[in-house]
């Protein structure tokens, strides 16, 4: 009753008073806006407490099985937005974290506020990420572009920094790994990874499950190499070799071919893979140049995420498969959300929901999705 009336006062502030004001600024100065807040929030004991109170006044706890994992709701804050700083060097970084600087934006109001977050990608060295406007949203259809470029301070660094926070860190979270781009030779990225996962685990940073990206689209390598049976196979086992007994989750791209996508079972269950996460963003035309690719997510996304999980659920069932499907893709209401799980999907990420639904976006679908049941 008190969620439900918090949730509604709190849907309308959003729609008619935060949102026209935030959607007066271009998609990436709102997006810069979000981390400069989150950035000063993060230390500060009260915002986080505020946030904190919020989370168990809006969102209810719904126990949610994944692999070994009971997670404590459904619905997960996606990679990409609790991913960090750029950095030119692993050396600036490291310097960043020893002088103080917050590197990585939300890591303690995020998880305080929304519950579920995987923090990354993180690439083993540090990336710069692309140059110039790289996030846009397209409220027609409720979309989000972008062309980030795996912007993020590495692995080691992030590690450090955390490291740094163990007592701070949230009972339950993620840690999103992706292969460097530019790193061609399978043994060098099998090395790549280890030493990313490595990072953490030697500086006693445990998340609750690990997720390899081999499906980035915003980089100037082309995640479809990666997705094939045998390369996934191996680097996910590389993965599960290092974290084990962290659970492996793989992150993977939509419309593939439906062979494509048995073999990412197969290869994933093989390999001691606990779940695949269907889908990173679709790669399309920029709005500022057609020339160059960005990632759409959000409702444009929508349609081919979901028949993917589609497809992944039948050949899972079809070769008697263990893994989960996590779904991930255009979960913008409740709607999208009882689609999804009318197909068998336990637990769900999201990410444009943030900018068209706000920070209670996971609170508020889980709400009306359990009203509608
Ligand atoms: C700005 C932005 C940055 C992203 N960066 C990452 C990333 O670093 N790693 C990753 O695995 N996915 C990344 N994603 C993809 C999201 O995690 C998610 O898969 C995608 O947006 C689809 O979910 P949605 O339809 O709810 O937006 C990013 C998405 C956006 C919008």
């Amino acid at each position: 009753m008190i969620r439900g009336l918090a949730l509604n006062l709190y849907e309308r502030l959003y729609s008619s008073v935060i949102r026209p004001h935030l959607f007066k600024m271009t998609a990436q100065d709102a997006h810069e806006w979000a981390l400069n807040q989150l950035t000063r929030t993060d230390d500060s004991f009260l915002a986080v407490k505020f946030a904190k109170l919020t989370q168990q006044l809006t969102f209810a706890r719904q126990l949610t099985p994944v692999g070994k994992l009971q997670l404590k709701y459904p619905l997960i804050l996606a990679a990409g937005f609790v991913k960090g700083m750029g950095f030119a060097s692993e050396e600036e970084a490291l310097k960043a974290v020893n002088q103080g600087i917050n590197i990585i934006p939300g890591w303690h109001m995020m998880p305080s506020l929304v519950g579920l977050v995987e923090y990354g990608s993180f690439t083993r060295y540090p990336r710069l990420g692309n140059a110039g406007t790289v996030i846009w949203r397209h409220p027609e259809d409720m979309s989000t572009q972008n062309r980030f470029g795996l912007k993020n301070p590495g692995a080691v660094a992030a590690a450090e920094f955390l490291g740094q926070r163990l007592n701070k860190l949230p009972p339950q979270y993620g840690i999103n790994i992706a292969i460097s781009p530019s790193v061609d030779d399978e043994s060098e990225e099998i090395a790549d990874i280890q030493e990313a996962a490595m990072a953490f685990l030697s500086r006693n940073v445990y998340p609750t499950w690990f997720t390899l990206n081999i499906s980035c689209p915003n980089t100037e390598d082309d995640p479809s190499g990666h997705q094939t049976h045998g390369k996934t196979m191996r680097l996910v086992k590389a993965l599960v070799e290092i974290v084990d007994p962290i659970p492996v989750w793989v992150k993977i791209s939509p419309r593939l071919s439906e062979e494509q996508y048995v073999a990412l079972i197969e290869a994933t269950e093989l390999a001691g893979g606990e779940a695949i996460i269907a889908t990173n963003t679709l790669p399309m035309p920029a709005p500022n140049d057609p020339h160059l690719m960005a990632g759409v997510g959000g409702g444009c996304l929508y349609p081919y995420a979901i028949d993917t999980v589609k497809i992944l659920m039948e050949k899972k069932q079809m070769l008697g498969a263990k893994i989960d499907i996590i779904a991930c893709g255009g979960i913008l209401s409740h709607e999208q959300y009882s689609a999804y799980s009318q197909l068998g999907v336990k637990a769900m990420q999201y990410w444009s929901a943030l900018v068209y639904l706000g920070p209670l976006a996971a609170a508020l679908i889980s709400h009306k999705a359990n009203r509608n049941i």
